[in-house]
């Protein structure tokens, strides 16, 4: 029973109480993955390439939408028409009229009409070179980034001989496609070609010769269908006051979709007719300026919130810029931060774990009050989006109503300089450096939250300047990769309502002893200091909040002259992580880099318990009179699965060139249950023949043996002739394999191989029955002896990228068609893609079909 064995890691997976990001993330692929397999056995699918990329399609449904897509199909199909502009006010659902498009390409895997259909975000300032990056993306292409009409060069020539469907959306000044972009215009011999875009504006349509579709708001009947279809109450149907009131209610939303999903989507529940008599009220009610219709529904949903806390964290959202991926993990953290989740109830003093899992469920209520959209970026995982409409909405507040809610200042809102007392929040980015004056911040009161991620020019007597005004009310301050350097300023220790400190990716030497007096700290982010040298014992060890430690990657010795610093005081110990004097610390990531380190380390089961990322390197190029890294016959190692194997959620692993590994490396999932990225580096050796991963099992008996790893990395390693997977990896979606010289099989099959002799797991179509249900990603470079990977194709449903570079021995590759419908991309350089043979179920050649996906690197 293939279909069965392939679900069953993924359900049994979901059924475990994890952390709702994960969750949720984990259920949507799920879902598509479920509904694929569906497709699947239906037999609805053929050997039929993708021209599309998939684009989640936001909350709100297309509805009476029907005839606008009709309309947009059969202008696609008309050699005389090139460019379609589909214009309406925001929130009328152009953008949900676009995605359907682009979707339907991509499920019906449609060939016939173009080589590529691209999708391209364009947002209100156009910036001609992120256009440019997303269309080279699809292509394949890397562009100079620094000449526009040189980019826009290579991409008319790379668009030049394909038919293309160009989707670009929310355009707000006419831009000449060919010379501004490089996208050539669809007439004459490209008439097969075509470009649609959405604008808010009808001018842009006529000023680009585009054939405009105008999107209409619904009409009673069509408004009152979704609006009634969001309500979660009997009494509309039942009470005809309430009735009356509710189609008023629905009446004012004007048809457009996005307001009358988030209006009736705040009204759900409401049971009372005063209820709707006051929304009526409010709706009529239209606040000093605020004249634009769907603005004035979606700012009614923002007032209808339950409380200031979620209007504050959506708030939040909008200091990102337009269109921007906001990550669910880092929102959390700050929300945390400034006390949105959880100060309220227990005035910060719970687990982080649970602040985590209530700032997850904050997310889900702005997602359910459609305020807030679901994304997902192979970069940083769940993300969220705002729609435009509703940044604008929030936008309109904080400028006219910021001494009602958390105003804030980003690089993009306006604000007078007489009412920058009112302002919360500030938050700056590195492109907006140019601009950057520290008086702009110290004129601000900004009492929460001050973000310079990135930021240049922070000068110690800024950041001391920054401190002392600041210092009673701060809660947030996040340094992370900005340019401060050397010494962190004293005055950091004054802030005393710090929470939330991140220092990441900075040059900083050394900590001041003054931050063991931020004893309100939560989170404190030190990953990636690798000048960091002198962390006074006092800084750290009497933190006695701090529940988030991070030092991955720091390049603090541990195991430093215990003379200590230059002022005599004593250096931080590993001890001291474990001491009273940080007794709420929960979460922690270290690297270790000596053996004595490692097995001080592991003798705690405090600090064994509580670490979820470790880095295991020796911190200088061991000798031979070293003891070995992972101690004898690798014991040491095999004592960090058995003790953090439970906790570890991040694990790097370096080998040790004066004592290489002796024998295979088998790493059992099962040990590693909460790991989702591990990354073996460095690890020479002429007598480890081979690295095993073992996954959970095909049929899983119990929910304890799901492993949940995401992302495996094999990088610089010398000696071993093989990589093997073998058993189930349900949440496996990248695989990069480089720079192994001896490396000569990358098997994926392995334990599928041994399976199927047994439980004949095979399919009809040859196909192997897929382990590996989310792998999207597989990366392959500098394996010049590689010369398989895998002997026959597998099912692998997620699949949508192969990247093949400098494998010269790899000559063939098992592909197919039907087992892998979304592979969109195969890059690799021209003289090995000529040269390869490319197998499929049975054996055979699927070229042919794949040659359309080959992208040139
Ligand atoms: C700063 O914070 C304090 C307390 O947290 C608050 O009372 C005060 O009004 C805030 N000031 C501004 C300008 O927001
Ligand atoms: C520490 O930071 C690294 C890199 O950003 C991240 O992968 C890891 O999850 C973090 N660990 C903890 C304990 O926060
Ligand atoms: C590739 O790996 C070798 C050893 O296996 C190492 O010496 C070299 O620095 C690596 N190259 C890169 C580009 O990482």
């Amino acid at each position: 029973m293939p279909l069965l064995a392939c679900i069953l890691p993924v359900l049994t997976f979901l059924c475990q109480p994890v952390l709702g990001a994960v969750e949720t993330c984990v259920g949507n692929q799920a879902q598509r993955f479920f509904g694929f397999l569906t497709d699947w056995a239906d037999g609805l699918f053929g050997d039929r390439p993708n021209a599309a990329e998939e684009v989640p399609e936001s909350a709100s449904e297309v509805v009476g939408a029907e005839d606008t897509l009709s309309v947009i199909r059969s202008y696609l199909n008309d050699d005389s028409v090139g460019i379609i502009g589909i214009y309406g006010m925001g929130g009328v659902g152009k953008t949900t009229i676009l995605q359907r498009i682009n979707n339907e390409f991509f499920e019906s895997g449609k060939q016939g009409s173009f080589d590529l259909v691209i999708w391209v975000t364009v947002s209100q300032t156009v910036d001609i070179p992120a256009i440019q990056k997303q269309i080279a993306e699809r292509l394949g292409l890397s562009l100079s980034c620094s000449n526009t009409e040189e980019d826009a060069r290579v991409l008319f020539k790379a668009l030049s001989d394909k038919r293309f469907l160009v989707l670009l959306d929310d355009i707000w000044r006419a831009i000449d496609m060919q010379v501004e972009i490089g996208i050539p215009r669809p007439k004459g011999r490209r008439r097969n070609s075509k470009i649609v875009f959405t604008t808010r504006l009808s001018q842009v349509c006529d000023e680009m010769e585009a054939k405009s579709i105008p999107v209409k708001p619904l009409d009673e009947v069509a408004s009152w269908e979704l609006f009634s279809s969001k309500l979660r109450t009997q009494e509309v149907c039942t009470n005809p006051t309430i009735r009356l009131l509710a189609e008023q209610v629905a009446h004012k939303c004007g048809g457009l979709p996005l307001a009358l999903v988030t209006v009736a989507k705040a009204m759900a529940n409401r049971k009372l007719s005063r209820d709707w008599e006051d929304a009526v009220d409010a709706l009529d009610h239209r606040p000093e300026r605020l004249d634009d219709q769907v603005l004035r529904c979606l700012k009614f949903s923002f007032d209808y919130l339950k409380n200031d806390n979620m209007r504050s964290a959506l708030l939040f959202c909008s200091m990102f810029p337009e269109d921007a991926q906001i990550s669910r993990e880092k929102l959390v953290d700050y929300w945390v931060g400034e006390g949105l989740v959880d100060d309220e109830n227990d005035g910060g003093e719970g687990s982080m774990n649970d602040a985590r899992g209530a700032g997850q469920a904050l997310i889900n209520k702005l997602l359910d009050a459609c305020l807030l959209e679901s994304s997902w970026s192979s970069l940083i995982g769940p993300t969220v989006k705002m729609h435009d409409a509703v940044r604008d909405m929030v936008l309109w507040i904080n400028r006219h109503e910021y001494n009602k809610v958390d105003g804030f200042l980003a690089w993009d809102s306006i604000i007078r300089r007489e009412d920058r007392k009112h302002i919360k929040r500030i938050r700056l980015l590195r492109k907006h450096i140019k601009r950057f004056n520290p008086d702009v911040i110290l004129s601000c009161s900004s009492n929460r939250t001050l973000m310079l991620s990135s930021v240049r020019g922070l000068r110690p007597p800024i950041l001391q300047g920054i401190a002392s005004s600041m210092k009673s009310t701060l809660r947030i301050l996040d340094l992370f990769y900005s340019d401060i350097r050397g010494e962190l300023p004293a005055e950091v220790g004054l802030m005393a309502e710090l929470r939330f400190l991140d220092l990441s990716f900075t040059r900083i030497a050394s900590l001041p002893k003054e931050l063991g007096n931020l004893v309100k700290l939560r989170q404190l982010g030190l990953v990636d200091t690798k000048f960091l040298v002198q962390i006074p014992q006092e800084a750290i060890a009497g933190l006695r909040s701090l529940q988030v430690l991070n030092m991955t990657e720091s390049g603090y010795d541990w195991e430093a002259d215990p003379r200590g610093g230059e002022d005599g005081g004593r250096q931080l110990k590993l001890g001291d992580l474990e001491a009273a004097g940080l007794p709420r610390l929960e979460e922690l990531g270290v690297q270790l880099d000596t053996p004595r380190a490692l097995e001080r380390f592991l003798k705690s089961d405090k600090l064994c318990s509580r670490t979820r990322s470790l880095r295991v390197k020796m911190r200088h190029r061991s000798q031979s009179e070293d003891p070995p890294l992972y101690g004898e016959g690798g014991s040491l190692l095999w004592r960090v699965f058995s003790r953090m194997g439970r906790s570890l959620k991040t694990l790097f692993l370096y080998g040790d060139d004066a004592h290489p590994w002796e024998g295979g490396l088998r790493i059992s999932l099962d040990q590693l249950p909460l790991l989702e990225f591990l990354r073996l580096d460095s690890f020479r050796s002429e007598r480890m023949p081979e690295v095993v991963l073992v996954g959970s099992n095909f049929t899983p008996r119990s929910s304890s043996n799901i492993v949940r790893l995401s992302s495996f990395v094999m990088d610089n390693c010398d000696g071993q002739k093989g990589l093997k997977l073998v058993g189930a990896f349900p949440c496996l979606r990248n695989i990069v394999l480089g720079n192994c010289s001896t490396m000569e099989e990358l098997a994926l099959d392995d334990g599928v191989a041994a399976g199927i002799a047994e439980e004949g797991t095979q399919d009809d179509a040859g196909l192997l029955d897929c382990h590996l249900p989310m792998l999207s990603d597989i990366l392959l470079y500098k394996l010049p002896s590689l010369k398989s990977i895998g002997r026959r194709p597998l099912r692998l449903p997620e699949l949508r990228y192969i990247k093949v570079d400098r494998c010269p021995e790899l000559r063939r590759i098992p592909l197919d068609a039907a087992g892998m419908p979304k592979l969109e991309r195969i890059r690799a350089r021209r003289e090995w893609w000529d040269t390869v043979e490319c197998a499929g179920s049975g054996g055979h050649n699927t070229k042919p079909i794949f040659e359309k996906r080959f992208i040139e690197l």
